[in-house]
């Protein structure tokens, strides 16, 4: 149970379960297959429905609300922040956008930064640097980039037709040109393809590439793999950029995923955990790939005020709480606690792998149960959880999560897996 601050009663944190949560039909278009569940407000790790249950979020907005919810200091500067100013165009200087930036430069391997709203739109902005850097670079005519089987790079048309997964391209035809796959953490299908496509002209610009896949099932890079990827792009001067939109701002216990892999990328796109439930996405580069020039990209709403004041509040954050220590520490005990649900279930559960705090439980392929029916059946036991796939439990709970509360998460996913079986 959470304890109890700011103002939020203990009344409302009766458990009960799911059931009269409403289903009624909705002017919204059909694009999300919903629980039946509406959130109406939250605190740390726990959110309270409509009718008063409470339930500990282990998904965290998948993965975006790194304070938790309804953070002291983020409510705070941005209550200020919306006294004095929320948006400016990006046709004047904006101070707080540029704060962030110094920022994210300051504990980062990059040297420049562009704002935007999205993961989606992050790596777009990544997409068509890639192209600028084949054309003006390289002279290449063509630029093709690379990107992995199982990827996930978004909903927009470029960031999708880069995305390594047949289901999310069907019905949306004809894709964007220009990508290729290749098998993750798999150097000999790189290398195949590579040597594949330069056989007709050498014409590669860019790998676009998560250090850890997240949608495509929590599947972290291989070190090895990762190092060779790297040695290869500079040897044929392709850019190596890092989609780091999930387990970038310190999800995996560091502040950037390619921290974890001993290699640095190019460039790097973040969202997700940037604004801490706020919209914000960013390009990250290194001086290489600072090709931009003046009305190459933009975004009305990018890296306005508001925006930028909560990324700002959310990396000063990580930094004044220690929480890349906690992220750590908490992971580990997820960890330890899946592996007792795998060592109770072996017929079930194959196996467990993630980094810090996003981390995922792999059911094995003829088991009957499915990520789904146990996230449904999580909320029963008042817990969130999300999914990767049909078969990975997915877990990504806020960077603040607690010893106490770990310890229910896992108790309460026990539950649920149990009872789903
Ligand atoms: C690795 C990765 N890239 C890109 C995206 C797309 O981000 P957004 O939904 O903010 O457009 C996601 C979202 O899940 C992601 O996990």
């Amino acid at each position: 149970m959470p304890e109890l601050v700011d103002g939020l009663d203990s009344k409302s944190s009766a458990f009960g379960h799911v059931g009269s949560s409403p289903t009624a039909p909705t002017s919204l278009m059909e694009t999300y297959n919903r629980f039946p569940l509406s959130i109406e407000r939250g605190k740390g790790c726990w959110v309270w429905d409509k009718e008063g249950r409470c339930y500990l979020d282990g998904i965290a907005g998948i993965a975006t609300c790194s304070l938790g919810h309804s953070d002291k200091a983020l409510r705070k500067e941005l209550t200020k922040q919306l006294d004095r100013i929320q948006h400016v165009s990006n046709l004047y200087r904006i101070p707080e956008q540029e704060e962030l930036a110094n920022y994210l430069v300051k504990k980062s391997c990059a040297e420049k930064v562009f704002f935007c709203n999205s993961g989606a739109e992050a790596n777009e902005a990544a997409i068509k640097l890639s192209r600028k850097y084949g054309h003006k670079v390289r002279g290449i005519e063509e630029p093709l980039i690379l990107t992995a089987h199982s990827s996930f790079h978004g909903r927009t048309l470029a960031a999708v037709s880069a995305t390594g997964q047949k289901n999310y391209h069907k019905g949306f035809e004809p894709l964007v040109k220009g990508f290729e796959f290749f098998n993750y953490n798999n150097i000999e299908s790189f290398e195949k393809l590579v040597n594949r496509l330069e056989e007709e002209k050498p014409n590669i610009a860019s790998v676009l590439i998560e250090p850890i896949q997240g949608e495509g099932g929590v599947n972290p890079g291989d070190k090895v793999f990762f190092q060779q990827l790297r040695e290869i792009c500079d040897r044929k001067k392709i850019l190596l950029i890092f989609d780091e939109i999930q387990i970038g701002m310190g999800r995996s216990g560091f502040w950037w995923g390619y921290e974890k892999l001993g290699i640095e990328p190019d460039a790097f796109t973040i969202a997700k955990g940037l604004g801490g439930g706020h919209a914000i996405g960013a390009l990250l580069v290194k001086d290489k790939a600072d090709l931009f020039c003046h009305g190459d990209h933009a975004s009305t709403f990018g890296g306005n005020p508001f925006a930028c004041k909560a990324g700002l509040t959310v990396a000063k954050e990580i930094t004044k709480r220690n929480l890349l220590s906690n992220v750590q520490e908490r992971g580990l005990q997820i960890e330890e606690g899946l592996k007792g649900i795998l060592n109770l279930l072996p017929n079930d559960i194959e196996q467990i792998r993630g980094w810090g705090l996003l981390q995922g439980l792999v059911i094995k392929k003829d088991s009957k149960l499915t990520a789904q029916i146990i996230a449904r059946n999580a909320l029963n036991e008042n817990l969130l959880i999300g999914s990767a796939g049909q078969k990975v439990i997915r877990l990504a709970p806020a960077l603040v999560i607690n010893e106490h509360e770990v310890k229910e998460l896992i108790s309460k996913l026990k539950a649920a897996i149990i009872n789903s079986i």
